[in-house]
C-alpha cells in the first residue's frame, strides 16, 4: 500500500552510449518514499543521478527498471502531473516574452482563466521578488531572476507537490536565503516539496529528510540526525587565566592554538579531554568551554564519496 506522495521502486535508468554500447548506470536503483507536507531533499555530488531521477518521476523519460508515483498515480501519466509544479535544472525561458508574459503562457498553458493568471503571475513574482522586473524582458534578466522566473512558473498551477532540480543553483547567499524561505511558505501551505542539490549548508538548514545518493545508487536516507553518526569526533577544551608561560606550554604539549589570551586544545575524544582538564584545574586556571563536534553533513557526504571511489577499485 503506498503511503508516499512520491514513490520509488527499484528505480533505476541505464544508457547506452556509443558505437559500443557501453552501459552508462545513470541510476541503479532508487527505493524511496517522501511523505506529504515535508521537504525531502536529494542530495549528491554531480554526476551521482539526482536529475535523472527526477526526470524519471516525471515521466520525461523512460525507467529501465522500477517503478514510481506521484500523488497515487503512476509516474509519467498525465494524471500525476496534474498537481505538480517542475522547475527544471538550468531552465531556459523564452527570452523575447517580459517575466508577466511569460508567466501567463503558462498560467494558459494550465487551463488557468485571465483573472485567475494575473492575480496569481502578481502573488508569485512578489513572492520571488521580481515585483519590479514584471515588464522586463528575460533576455535582460540576471541568472538569478531567471531561476526565480523558473520558481514562479513551477508554482503557477498551484501544486501540491513541488519538485525542483538544484533550485539554488546560480544564487548568491540572499537569494539563496529567499529560496529557502519560499520553501518553508510552501511547506507551511501543506504542499510537499522534493528537490536535489549539492549545497550542503542549504540540506542542513532546511530539509525534513534527506536521501543521499552517490554513483547512481542509494546511500542513506532520513532524517539528518539520524543518518549523522553520533560519535564523537573531537572534543574541543577552550582554557583562560593562564600564565604567558603556562599557554606557551599548553601550546607546545597539547598542540594547542591560542586566541588572544586563550588557549584551544582539541581532543579525539572526552576521555582524552579530561587528564587535560584536570592540568588545568590543578592550575587554577578557568575552562570557559568543552565542546564535543559531531559529523556534519560534509563530513558523511565525503565519507560516502570515499567509499565509492574505494569500491570502483
Ligand atoms: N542521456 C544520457 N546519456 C548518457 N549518460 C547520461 C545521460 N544523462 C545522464 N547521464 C549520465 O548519468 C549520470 C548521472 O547524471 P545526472 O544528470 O542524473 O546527475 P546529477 O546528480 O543530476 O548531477 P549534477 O549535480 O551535475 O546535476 C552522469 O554520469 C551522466 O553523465
Ligand atoms: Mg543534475
Amino acid at each position: 500500500m503506498a503511503t508516499g506522495i512520491i514513490q520509488a521502486e527499484g528505480l533505476g535508468k541505464t544508457y547506452s552510449v556509443g558505437f559500443w554500447g557501453r552501459k552508462v548506470h545513470a541510476l541503479r536503483s532508487l527505493t524511496l518514499e517522501v511523505r506529504q507536507g515535508e521537504i525531502f531533499g536529494l542530495v549528491g555530488p554531480n554526476g551521482a543521478g539526482k536529475s535523472t531521477a527526477i526526470k524519471l518521476l516525471l515521466g520525461l523519460i523512460r525507467p529501465s527498471r522500477g517503478t514510481g508515483s506521484i500523488d497515487g498515480q503512476p509516474m509519467g501519466a498525465p494524471e500525476s502531473r496534474r498537481r505538480l509544479g517542475f522547475l527544471p535544472e538550468n531552465p531556459v525561458l523564452y527570452e523575447f516574452l517580459t517575466a508577466a508574459e511569460y508567466l501567463s503562457l503558462s498560467g494558459s498553458l494550465l487551463g488557468l482563466s485571465g483573472k485567475v493568471i494575473r492575480a496569481r503571475a502578481r502573488e508569485l513574482l512578489d513572492l520571488v521578488g521580481l515585483a519590479h522586473a514584471v515588464d522586463l524582458g528575460i533576455r535582460k534578466f540576471s541568472k538569478g531572476m531567471v531561476q526565480r522566473l523558473g520558481l514562479a512558473q513551477a508554482l503557477m498551477g498551484d501544486p501540491a507537490v513541488v519538485i525542483l532540480d538544484e533550485p539554488m543553483s546560480g544564487l548568491d547567499p540572499i537569494g539563496r536565503k529567499d529560496v529557502r524561505d519560499v520553501m518553508f511558505r510552501l511547506r507551511d501551505e501543506g504542499r510537499t516539496v522534493f528537490f536535489s542539490t549539492h549545497i550542503l549548508p542549504d540540506v542542513e538548514a532546511i530539509c525534513d529528510r534527506v536521501a543521499l545518493l552517490s554513483k547512481g545508487s542509494l546511500t542513506d536516507i532520513g532524517r539528518l540526525d539520524d543518518l549523522l553518526s553520533d560519535r564523537v569526533r573531537a572534543v574541543e577544551v577552550t582554557v583562560s587565566g593562564l600564565s604567558a608561560e603556562q599557554r606557551d606550554r599548553v601550546q607546545k604539549e597539547r598542540s594547542a592554538r591560542a586566541q588572544g589570551d586563550r588557549v584551544i586544545a582539541t581532543f579525539p575524544s572526552q576521555e582524552a579531554a579530561d587528564g587535560f582538564l584536570g592540568e588545568v584545574v590543578a592550575l587554577k586556571a578557568r575552562v570557559e568551554a568543552v565542546t564535543a563536534s559531531r559529523e556534519n553533513l560534509e563530513e558523511l557526504f565525503m565519507r560516502r564519496a570515499a567509499e565509492a571511489k574505494e569500491a570502483r577499485k
